[in-house]
């Protein structure tokens, strides 16, 4: 059905210009290439085929279609990939061809609404007689017109009826504004924003999602942010990321800001891979997001004490997801835009030019606030720094800093060892305690056993191939097992129908889940890659165990100083096989 559809936002999208938003391309032929969104490299190993409109990874060996590539480096599924491209292109999308047809009219309705009134807030920052100020404001931060316009910054009128009657002129209906996250729970009399200089804040496809205002007067909160609603959700967006992504590729790390403006410092200062949580703080998610573009971070965030704390969670959350972190610092009462302004563009680049890895910052910092003299303030050192060490993911490098600190304190490296491992167990603690109340958010959750587990029941044929990969052993999860061994008395009995697998399973929940996946397209287009990747990613996935479970045991063989080197040696061959083994799947052999 949506076949007409596919063709003709497939038709009118050169892939060219979809990649392009994502990375920087460079014509090579008759094809362009660049560096690779889905796997590290240095050398531009991604290919992309105008007269096919088809893309190819000679390193990572992904390859597709538009649609693919929007899928994968969005992290959407099928249904939500067409409507990108939909949007993007031009194409009405059919509406029964959408689950949720409701729902999405209203999404596209909210952005609309959010696009004409970023304009609308732009326009009048650069015409109106009452925006003067803000325009001297944004000159005296060096705020030139290029950047204004690429962040769309504008100006919320003093007015605070304007919003109303302006929106209602366009003919929009009330209830729909009551719900648009625009005007406070008060009612439409309230606008949440007037006389502010706004900051439209976008989604990863560049539309506005909402909006964070900044007051110039000594009045009220300094900035104001826009409630969540159906299309933005605060702790999966960052400000900035749409325009940061090409550059956060190119140079291989992120920069992690407190604000917007520090960002926008960052872009006026030539550094355009920059980005900031948006009113909350950094979360895990927001991590994950960013962990896909690159792999190295830089934390800028203000000196004040409120900046270091933040700065520390922020280290951990990426220590913890293994991105490597260095610190960009700043004088006490000074942030990137601070600098900026009072030293120009060359003091904030110095400032990158001459980060701190993490561990040396945090340990440093310790010293000089305790000192080392007495056993008391090495406790306290310990402690301070346990809270980073039990983050890195590495046994090796987490050795490596327990070496420094013990030297640097004169305490051996057992009882530092000893002391983390307390810290550890209070901490884990600490965390189940906060996570009780809510048990029930994590129902239904499709693990990638599971997820594998239901696209070969919805492409029955691929069977043999799983089998002939992975077997029961490799499987974890008892659901995925339970599917697995129905597959397979399926399989030896030659029985096809979906019907004889449900017969098998006991699991009631199980039974409807699947009946409800079933039917769902995010399983059966593409379903080739689909189960290769799943299958792939599957056993990579026990390789990388393997492997931490190794480097735990090696670990813990030089924690003890142990003399078994046969022992040791055998552990360590059994890595060199298994990281040869991740490797060789990396290169899809
Ligand atoms: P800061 O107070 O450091 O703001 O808060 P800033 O970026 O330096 O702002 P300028 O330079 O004075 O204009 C950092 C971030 O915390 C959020 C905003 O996202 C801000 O960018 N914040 C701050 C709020 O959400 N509300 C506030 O009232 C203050
Ligand atoms: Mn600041």
């Amino acid at each position: 059905m949506s076949r007409n559809v596919r063709d003709e936002i497939n038709n009118k999208l050169s892939i060219v210009d979809v990649v392009e938003k994502y990375l920087t391309l460079k014509r090579q032929g008759t094809r362009y290439i660049g560096l690779c969104p889905f796997h590290n490299e240095k050398t531009p190993s991604f290919s992309v085929d105008p007269a096919n409109n088809l893309f190819y990874c000679f390193g990572c060996h992904k390859g597709g279609t538009i649609f693919d590539f929007i899928m994968e480096i969005e992290n959407v599924g099928y249904g939500e990939a067409l409507r990108i491209l939909a949007e993007k292109a031009g194409v009405a999308l059919d509406s029964n061809m959408d689950h949720n047809s409701e729902g999405y009219k209203n999404k596209q309705a909210l952005k609309e609404l959010y696009k004409r009134v970023s304009s609308s807030f732009t326009y009048i920052l650069n015409n109106k007689e009452e925006a003067s100020v803000a325009r001297e404001y944004l000159l005296t931060r060096g705020v030139t017109k290029e950047i204004s316009e690429l962040f769309g910054i504008g100006w919320a009128p003093e007015d605070r009826s304007w919003l109303l009657k302006f929106l209602r002129s366009k003919g929009y209906s009330d209830n729909f504004l009551k719900e648009s996250g625009l005007f406070s729970k008060r009612g439409l009399g309230s606008p949440l924003f007037s006389g502010r200089i706004m900051f439209p804040l976008k989604s990863q496809s560049g539309d506005i999602i909402g909006f964070s205002g900044r007051t110039l007067k000594d009045l009220g909160p300094k900035y104001i942010n826009s409630p969540e609603t159906e299309i933005f959700y605060k702790k999966r967006n960052l400000y900035g990321l749409s325009d940061a992504v090409k550059g956060i590729r190119e140079k291989g790390y992120f920069i992690l800001c407190e604000g917007q403006m520090d960002v926008i410092a960052y872009h006026q200062a030539g550094m355009n891979n920059a980005v900031a949580p948006l009113g909350t703080a950094y979360t895990e998610d927001q991590a994950r997001l960013l962990k896909r573009y690159a792999e190295k971070a830089v934390i800028s965030f203000d000196g004040d004490a409120a900046g270091q704390k933040a700065m520390m969670k922020a280290v951990q959350i990426c220590e913890k997801l293994e991105i490597r972190t260095k610190i960009a610092i700043f004088e006490k009462n000074d942030d990137p835009s601070d600098l900026l302004r009072n030293k120009g563009p060359e003091a904030l680049q110095n400032v990158l030019k001459s980060t701190i890895n993490s561990f040396d910052y945090i340990l440093e910092n310790a010293l000089n606030l305790y000192g080392t003299r007495t056993p008391d303030s090495k406790e306290a050192i310990i402690q301070q720094m346990s809270i980073y060490l039990n983050s890195i993911v590495s046994n090796v490098r987490k050795e490596g800093y327990i070496k420094e600190i013990s030297e640097k304190i004169g305490v051996g490296t057992s009882s530092i060892v000893t002391d983390l491992k307390r810290g550890q167990r209070h901490s884990v603690i600490r965390e189940q305690k906060e996570e009780s109340p809510k048990p029930k958010q994590i129902k239904e959750e499709i693990t990638l056993e599971l997820f594998l587990m239901i696209a070969v029941i919805v492409n029955r044929e691929k069977f043999a191939y799983v089998r002939s990969k992975i077997d029961i052993n490799d499987l974890e999860e008892k659901r995925a097992k339970e599917i697995f061994i129905a597959l397979e008395e399926c399989y030896r009995n030659e029985e096809t129908g979906f019907d004889s697998i449900l017969r098998k399973l006991s699991d009631e929940n199980l039974i409807s889940l699947l009946s409800s996946k079933i039917t769902s397209e995010e399983y059966s287009t593409n379903s080739d890659e689909l189960i290769v990747d799943s299958v792939k990613n599957l056993k990579r996935r026990n390789l990388l165990k393997k492997r931490a479970e190794l480097e735990r045991k090696l670990g813990s063989f030089m924690n003890a100083g142990n003399s078994d080197i046969s022992n040791e040696m055998e552990l360590l061959s059994e890595k060199i096989f298994i990281d040869n083994e991740i490797e060789k799947l990396r290169l899809g052999k």
